[in-house]
């Protein structure tokens, strides 16, 4: 069946697992329409004649996201003429990003397939679930509570809400910032703390906010402090890793492998925390240890061996050549690896 831009929902929607998706009498706003014309909907008899999408979990991924993103816009609305945000202003955007964080845990989405799947849409948007799904990832990662997982998944989702206070023609200019504007962009942390202050929201998703962009050795914003809350410096490493692997206005996406030498650099110099950033850039060569690397060369490889604490210079076995040390070489994968 089709549906169009401007027709209500006749019945629920449920996913094949059994989960509301849609209530009946939802109205179809252009983009909603479009994500159900993407997915096969079929009434299903043995429901009671409900209807349900049948390929979930990407029907329900697009769903979430897209309440998410509608209620972004309500909250981007408000912010215009409020410069501080009560509870029920926040609640509902936080619940849906709750369901999405729940579903993309329970059916072990990846992280990078995920970027992939909303690799198209709005950035601050998009860069801030993705943030808190990241951060929530790493948690995972280092193997916190599930409770403090969950709550760097809010950190995430609520870490650039100062943005929102900011001129999108400033937020998305192509080119380089003016010194003012740039002064007017590292205000965000601290627009962000008014925002939620008056909130009953977790104090450590305020120091989040508050906090994301301070560095461990002092080089940071708004305070240059170097005594950072462990979930607040996890929340800046998600941060960094999604801000450069994501297309933004002025340069397209990077490679994660390029990311991965970042976190380093960042690890290495002291700003990021090297025992969050090592787990992370671990886990995330892990997830190439069974594919063929193409090399710039053309060449194709694997990866055998990562060493944990250089995660980016792994050992690689390359098509007609000796086992490749990067290490041995000083080189990182980025270098040699092709990179898309
Ligand atoms: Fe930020
Ligand atoms: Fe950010």
């Amino acid at each position: 069946m089709v549906f169009r831009k401007g027709e209500k929902l006749a019945e629920d929607l449920y996913s094949n697992s059994g989960v509301l998706l849609l209530r009946k009498g939802t109205f179809l706003t252009e983009r909603l329409a479009a994500i159900l014309n993407k997915y096969e909907v079929i009434l299903d008899p043995q429901l009671d004649g409900r209807r349900i999408a049948t390929e979930a979990p990407g029907i329900f991924h697009d769903l979430l996201y897209e309440n998410i993103y509608h209620e972004m816009e309500e909250l981007q609305h408000i912010i215009q003429v409020k410069t501080t945000l009560c509870d029920a202003e926040v609640e509902s955007m936080e619940r849906n990003f709750r369901k999405l964080y729940k579903e993309v845990f329970a059916t072990r989405t990846s992280i990078l397939e995920l970027m992939e799947h909303f690799s198209a849409d709005e950035y601050l948007f998009k860069h801030c679930i993705h943030v808190g799904l990241i951060a929530a990832n790493i948690g995972k990662i280092l193997k916190l509570h599930p409770e403090k997982q969950s709550l760097l998944a809010q950190m995430g989702l609520f870490h650039d809400i100062g943005k929102f206070t900011i001129d999108p023609q400033i937020l998305n200019k192509p080119g380089r910032l003016t010194d003012e504007e740039f002064a007017l962009i590292k205000k965000h942390p601290e627009a962000g703390y008014r925002l939620l202050e008056k909130t009953s929201l977790d104090p450590m998703i305020l120091k989040g906010v508050l906090m994301h962009h301070e560095r461990l050795d002092g080089s940071g914003y708004p305070d240059g402090r170097k005594t950072i809350p462990f979930l607040v410096r996890i929340l800046s490493v998600a941060d960094t890793f999604d801000a450069i692997c994501s297309n933004r206005a002025y340069r397209r996406r990077q490679p994660v492998f390029f990311a991965i030498d970042e976190l380093m650099a960042d690890a290495d110099a002291g700003r990021l925390d090297r025992e969050i950033v090592l787990p992370f850039a671990n886990f995330l060569m892990e997830n190439y240890r069974k594919q063929p690397i193409t090399l710039r060369n053309g060449v194709k490889g694997s990866i055998i061996r990562i060493h944990p604490l250089h995660p980016n210079q792994p050992v690689l076995k390359v098509e007609g050549y000796p086992v490749l040390n990067l290490m041995e070489q000083k080189l990182t994968l980025f270098q040699i690896a092709n990179p898309y």
